[in-house]
C-alpha cells in the first residue's frame, strides 16, 4: 500500500516537474509547428535562445519587477504591457491573463509572443535576447533537434 502511494506521488512529481521545464527540442517542434520559424524574420535558433535567456524554458517562471509589474512564462511576458495578472495596472495588449501564458501547451504564450515580436524593435523588446543572443552564431541550439 505504502508503495503504490509512493509510485503515485512521485509520478505525479514527474508530471508537475515536466509541466515546468521544457526540453529545448520539444520546444523547437512546438515553435515549428506554430510556424514561428522565420516569423517576422526570426529563425527558430533565435526563439530557442529567446526562452533560454530569459525562462531557461522553465514555462512557469514568475519574476516580479521593481515597479510592480511581472514577467511571465518562458517569454517572460510582462504583465505592465502585454497581459493582466489582477495585480497592477496593465495595458493587456495582448488580451489574456497572465497565467494562461503558463499553461503547457505554450499558445497563448506564443501567440503573445507573435504579437510583441510584431511590434517596432522586434526582438529587441527582449533586454535579455539583445544582451545574449542578437548577433550571435545561434545554430548549435537546434542541435540534434529533429523537427519532422
Ligand atoms: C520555474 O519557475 C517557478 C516560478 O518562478 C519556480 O518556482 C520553479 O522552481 C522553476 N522551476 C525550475 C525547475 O527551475
Amino acid at each position: 500500500m505504502a508503495k503504490v502511494l509512493f509510485v503515485c506521488v512521485a509520478s505525479f512529481l514527474l508530471v508537475v516537474n515536466h509541466a515546468l521545464l521544457i526540453d529545448r527540442c520539444d520546444l523547437a517542434k512546438v515553435l515549428h509547428r506554430l510556424e514561428l520559424d522565420g516569423f517576422e524574420g526570426y529563425s527558430l535558433s533565435e526563439w530557442l535562445c529567446l526562452a533560454f535567456v530569459e525562462s531557461n524554458f522553465n514555462i512557469s517562471k514568475v519574476h516580479e519587477n521593481a515597479d510592480g509589474s511581472s514577467d511571465y512564462g518562458i517569454f517572460q511576458i510582462n504583465s505592465h504591457y502585454w497581459c493582466n495578472d489582477y495585480r497592477s495596472h496593465s495595458e493587456n495588449f495582448c488580451h489574456v491573463d497572465c497565467q494562461d501564458i503558463m499553461h503547457p501547451n505554450l499558445l497563448s504564450a506564443i501567440t503573445c509572443a507573435k504579437k510583441i515580436v510584431s511590434a517596432p524593435g522586434g526582438m529587441k523588446n527582449w533586454v535579455e535576447w539583445k544582451l545574449h543572443c542578437s548577433g550571435r552564431p545561434l545554430n548549435h541550439w537546434l542541435t540534434g533537434c529533429n523537427l519532422g
